[in-house]
């Protein structure tokens, strides 16, 4: 069911991204057009939704609503402050909170709620999905700037092009001395992406590696939150996903700064 709603989200993102690929295969809407792909993921919400109503309790399809309507809250957000250069980064980790790290709070949450576990271990689980999905975007939003198309399997630089203000571009703003703050927002305003990932690569390795510490972090509480479980074969899967999560950040890492 989570899989779905993710699936319907990202068919909607690509439209309000303007993406051609996705997972080495055109977008629906490249292919299909944004009509037909508004439809198709408006399809695979409501299969989700039916899908939710087959469990015994209520609260099953009233949390997944509910996880639904923040991550359209955190996209509704991040649209309404596209080109804001005056963005907080306190905001930004509110809206990937909302938009991405709330459907992995869910299904963690979920997963243990279904199964009988005790109140403290649900939430130990939904605050572990909460910080490995903040972490995860994070990792996301490093790839944007950085990544290579054909590795990432999808359409790569939206965020530059869309003015979307993820924490590389928000730290490399707040860093950068003020004649080069007035480029830089002259670029963000045009939304040159190629402009703007090259002045990433050339002066804003510290940025970059700013942004890589605050997704470690998120990723290393994640893993303290599974600690307090029972230790098991699932912990272990669960401390090997957090640190999965950490290596891909790790990687980006950048030398310089
Ligand atoms: C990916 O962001 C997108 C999301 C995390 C959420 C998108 C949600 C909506 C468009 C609301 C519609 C919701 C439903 C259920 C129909 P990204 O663009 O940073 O990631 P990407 O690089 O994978 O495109
Ligand atoms: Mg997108």
């Amino acid at each position: 069911i989570i899989e779905l709603i993710h699936l319907a989200s990202l068919v909607h993102d690509d439209i309000l991204d303007e993406a051609e690929r996705r997972r080495g295969l055109p977008t629906l809407n490249a292919r299909w057009g944004n009509g037909l792909s508004v439809l198709l993921g408006d399809s695979l919400f409501a299969h989700a939704l039916e899908l939710s109503t087959r469990f015994e309790s209520a609260n099953i399809s009233r949390a997944i609503a509910r996880a639904t309507r923040d991550v359209c809250t955190g996209e509704i957000i991040q649209t309404q402050r596209r080109f804001d250069l005056q963005m907080a980064i306190e905001e930004y980790f509110r809206v990937i909170e909302l938009k991405t790290a709330t459907l992995f709070a869910v299904a963690a949450e979920l997963g243990a709620t279904l199964n009988d576990a005790p109140r403290a271990q649900v939430e130990a689980l939904k605050e572990f999905g909460r910080r490995l999905g903040s972490a995860y975007q994070i990792y996301d939003d490093c790839i944007d700037v950085s990544g290579r198309e054909q590795l990432a399997g999808k359409t790569l630089g939206s965020d530059l092009r869309k003015g979307k203000m993820t924490l590389p571009m928000l730290r490399l703003l707040r860093n950068a001395p003020s004649i080069e703050k007035e480029r830089l927002s002259q670029l963000i305003l045009e939304g040159d992406s190629a402009a703007i990932a090259a002045l990433l690569a050339s002066g804003g390795a510290l940025a970059f590696n700013e942004s890589i510490d605050a997704g470690l972090e998120c990723a290393r509480m994640g893993k303290a939150d599974v600690t307090t479980l029972p230790p098991t074969r699932a912990r272990e899967a669960l401390i090997a996903f957090a640190d999965g999560i950490a290596a891909m950040l790790d990687s980006l890492r950048r030398r310089g700064a």
